[in-house]
């Protein structure tokens, strides 16, 4: 299969029209999209992407109508959608009869989500439909935040590739489970524990125990892991004085002299840069990436969460 990559969001939305698999940016991370009531295209967005059919997909929409036709008892999960759609929100509510059980992985809920960035609303305006999208990585790796990154882990396997800037955010969006009461955030992300405190009061995080059974499938499964291994540290004077072949990301300047070193001036533009930094490492053939840890509030929970996913 030849991947087609353009700039026009009319000329992705045919190929989901036509039962394709379509990237596109979102203000998050590049998503990996087919129409949600396409159960053939549902089932090539796993393929493409080698997912284990047990990880829902989360579903995106360009209008608010829209979340009528995919969820029912939608009213616990309002004051979260007027508050942050649209945004890097994922709300998992009820699903409606009519979505395919192959895009919910059998679950009888379902995560929708109205992205911000002006080319993906236009993108899923263009398509008329809600679509499914994972993001565009080939499962277990790093998120793309780049369409290059797309190119990387998916050239040959989707129909086409809608080229946009690199995300802003860089982190996928934050998940929040509307059936549970108080609601409960299953994956964090840029909109915060605080931020959705003073929405919903009470709402907390789910248990990252992974001896405990978990309500997110896909936060079970191997994530965001580059060809090198991730070893987190409080400071930077952690690292080896002789360090191999290594690679650094974190707030402080590192002492030592690495191969590749990324100085972030803060929690947001490190959040932004993580997941293009691992690819760089592993174009560089390093062997370990030192992370510098930070404090989780705000977006920090979200960035420690995939930090440790990452090193695990
Ligand atoms: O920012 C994002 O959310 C990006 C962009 C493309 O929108 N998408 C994304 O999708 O990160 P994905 O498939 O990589 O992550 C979806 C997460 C998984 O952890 C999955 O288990 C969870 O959302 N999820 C989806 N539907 C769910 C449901 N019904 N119940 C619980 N968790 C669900
Ligand atoms: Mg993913």
């Amino acid at each position: 299969m030849r991947t087609v990559i353009t700039e026009t969001p009319a000329e992705a939305a045919a190929f989901i029209r036509n039962g394709g698999l379509v990237a596109f940016p979102t203000e998050t991370v590049y998503g990996l999209g087919a129409s949600v009531f396409d159960e053939t295209a549902i089932k090539k967005i796993f393929e493409a992407k080698q997912r284990p059919d047990d990880n829902p997909l989360i579903v995106h929409i360009g209008e608010l109508e829209q979340l009528r036709e995919l969820g029912e008892n939608v009213d616990a999960a309002m004051p979260l959608i007027r508050a942050f759609f649209p945004g890097p929100l994922t709300v998992v509510v009820k699903k409606a009869a009519r979505v395919p059980l192959a895009a919910t992985a059998g679950l009888d809920t379902i995560g929708v989500r109205m992205p911000s960035h002006h080319l993906a609303r236009e993108f899923l305006r263009a398509c008329g439909t809600p679509v499914a999208a994972p993001s565009a990585n080939l499962s277990g790796r790093p998120s793309p935040t780049t369409w290059q990154a797309v190119l990387e882990d998916l050239d040959g396997r989707i129909d086409c590739i809608l080229k946009g800037q690199a995300t802003e955010i860089g982190l996928e969006s934050t998940v929040v489970d509307c059936t549970a009461d108080p609601p409960v955030i299953l994956r964090p992300g840029a909109v915060s524990l605080e931020m959705l405190s003073k929405v919903v009061p009470g709402v907390r995080l789910a248990s990252m125990d992974p001896l405990k059974p978990v309500k997110s499938p896909g936060t079970r499964h191997a994530h965001y892991k580059p060809r090198a291994s991730v070893v987190l540290i409080d400071d930077s004077d952690e690292i080896p004085v002789t360090p191999e072949i290594a690679g650094y990301i974190g707030l402080e300047h590192p002492a030592v002299n690495l191969t590749l070193s990324k100085v972030c001036s803060s929690v947001e533009e490190y959040a932004s840069s993580v997941f293009a930094f691992f690819r760089d490492c592993e174009a560089a053939g390093i062997q370990t990436i030192y992370c510098q840890t930070v404090a989780t509030s705000g977006i920090g929970a979200g960035l420690m969460d995939r930090l440790r996913r990452a090193a695990s």
